[in-house]
């Protein structure tokens, strides 16, 4: 049976960004458990994540997380096959919170480790509901990237686009805050643009019709600022509603036309039915993922995207990245460092302008 049977249980464990999380799944793709515990509340008054909140919250909460996670699949230490610990990229004191708590567990039950790239756990993320065979075109949107991959397996991949600014998440939260929807600001967006007239507000499609697959999004959150102004600061909750929707279908038009290129530059690799799959906190957007499905279907590619709960932070796509890593005998040493920034691709160009997001 090697590593891909029911008997082969891997313990995931997250704390890169502001869900302290834990889960064992089985080598056959069963979830035996998946405890996330979310910081929004110890990061609300601050309007976002403050690294050093997040760092000792981890702390504080971790074991007992883990605890959980065990207690709930039904198994112990002793029926473990691996640890599996995000080791980058996030903000590095949550990282090394999870790293060195994977390593210990490791250490102490003598079980191998795997190391896995927090993205790496997006990318694979959907095999878990999902035949999706590599390789396929991978956007991922989350609050921390904005990223468009080809996923040749674990381990391997081609980055066709990148941010080189926000990430689209981020471009939802900062637009959030300044329509004072309050944090996260995803959600709140999505339910005020509801009510809105997207075509009232003329705003930009940044990067649309440019060559290439990067993005760019502080242009639009500085024109939704410029409306605000000019309405003299006073918002009724039509322009509110107005704004959202406005800014909502400006960020999806131009994620639209960022993958529309990807899929161009991919499809002599993806094959006679390429598939684009769509992962992290913005796929869990319906507005963005009926338009997404409309864009697949016209260009005869198939959608597969994981359910909520598998899109945002989780531990179980961290430790279905350890499985998969592990049957392929991809294993880490217990000296594997802690990375901020940890590209997928690792000969991927930096994107045109600034501040590129790895
Ligand atoms: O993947 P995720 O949980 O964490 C990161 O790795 O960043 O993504 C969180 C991001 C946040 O920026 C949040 O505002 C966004 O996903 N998000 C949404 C929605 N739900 C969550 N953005 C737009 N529409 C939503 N419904
Ligand atoms: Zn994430």
């Amino acid at each position: 049976m090697g590593n891909t049977g029911s008997h082969t249980l891997v313990l995931g464990i997250e704390t890169s960004c502001d869900e302290t999380a834990a889960a064992v799944v089985a080598g056959d793709k069963r979830i035996l458990s998946s405890v996330t515990l979310s910081q929004i509340e110890e990061h609300r008054a601050y309007g976002g994540i403050v690294p050093e909140i997040a760092a000792r919250s981890h702390i504080e909460h971790l074991d007992a997380i883990i605890r959980e996670a065990l207690t709930k699949a039904g198994v112990g230490y002793e029926d473990l096959s691996a640890v599996a610990a995000t080791a980058g990229p996030g903000l590095i004191g949550g990282v090394l919170v999870g790293l060195m708590t994977g390593k210990a567990i490791a250490a102490a039950r003598r079980l191998p480790f795997i190391g896995v790239n927090h993205l790496e756990g997006h990318a694979l993320s959907v095999r878990l509901i999902d035949e999706a065979a590599f390789p396929y075109l991978l956007l991922l949107i989350s609050g921390g990237h904005c990223q468009l991959l080809l996923v040749k397996g674990p381990g391997s991949y081609a980055r066709l686009g990148t941010t080189i600014d926000d990430a689209a998440g981020e471009a939802f939260d900062k637009t959030a805050k300044i329509l004072r929807l309050g944090y996260p600001g995803g959600p709140a967006v999505e339910r005020a643009a509801r009510a809105g007239d997207a075509a009232r507000f003329d705003l930009p499609r940044p990067m649309k019709g440019r060559p290439g697959a990067d993005f760019s999004f502080s242009g639009l959150k500085t024109a939704v600022r410029r409306e605000i102004e000019r309405l003299g600061g006073k918002l009724s909750s039509q322009d509110v509603a107005d704004l959202a929707a406005g800014f909502q279908a400006a960020l999806t038009e131009a994620l639209l036309d960022r993958t529309a290129h990807a899929m161009a530059m991919a499809r002599p690799q993806l094959g006679a039915s390429p598939t684009l799959v769509v992962a992290g906190g913005v796929a869990a957007n319906g507005y963005i993922r009926r338009a997404l499905e409309e864009l697949a279907a016209s260009q005869g590619f198939r959608l597969a995207a994981p359910p909520q709960s598998l899109c945002t932070d989780n531990a179980a796509m961290i430790a279905w990245a350890g499985l998969e890593r592990l049957r392929l005998g991809l294993v880490d040493g217990l000296d594997l460092p802690a990375r901020a920034r940890w590209p997928l691709d690792p000969h991927a160009p930096p994107a045109i302008g600034a501040g590129v997001k790895a």
